[in-house]
């Protein structure tokens, strides 16, 4: 199974779980980055975040490189910003051709709204259901056992699967 971990991070939490995830799965990584810069402090952080949210925007990414082609599997990353997807995810989504791989998808948050996310993601997709999804309360701000436990459940599922 050829498995590509595909992901944006702001902050480095959805980072930290990437990393992980693709090393227990021997997976590649593809972290996306946006040409929109988004803040990283203080309000100004979570309000032009979540402008882009409610916007409904698919910032332009920089140049990166994806063959689809090459991978039975995909596991999109990401930051659940305002119960959403963060917008440079959904201008990968819609940039790429999925259709036909096994989709899982993993979000880091603080506090609540992941499932709308999962269920934003899967509108997106055009899908009924991920592979498998995996919740972490900023896995990298805040360590955890319950952080490193889930991940671990979520690579085994797939790699049972
Ligand atoms: C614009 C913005 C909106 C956010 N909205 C939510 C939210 O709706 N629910 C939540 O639990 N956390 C929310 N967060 C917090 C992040 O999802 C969380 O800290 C995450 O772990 C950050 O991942 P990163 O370090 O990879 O960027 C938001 C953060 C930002 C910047």
């Amino acid at each position: 199974m050829n498995t590509a971990v595909v992901y944006y991070s702001l902050e480095g939490n959805t980072d930290y779980a990437a990393r992980k995830i693709a090393d227990s799965l021997g997976a590649d990584m593809l972290r996306i980055y946006s040409k929109k810069v988004y803040p990283t402090s203080g309000f100004r952080k979570f309000f032009w975040g979540g402008m882009s949210v409610v916007m409904s925007e698919a910032p332009d990414l920089e140049p990166y490189e994806f063959d689809s082609t090459a991978y039975d599997r995909v596991i999109l990353g990401f930051p659940v910003w305002a119960s959403n997807i963060t917008p440079p995810l959904r201008t990968f989504v819609t940039e790429n051709d999925l259709r036909g791989k096994r989709i899982a998808a993993f979000a880091c948050q603080s506090g609540n709204g992941a499932e709308k996310a999962f269920d934003r993601l899967k509108a997106c997709l055009g899908i009924d259901a991920l592979e498998a999804e995996l919740v972490l309360i900023d896995p990298k701000d805040k360590p955890s056992v319950d952080n490193e436990r889930k991940i671990e459940d979520f690579c085994v599922a797939l790699r049972n699967d």
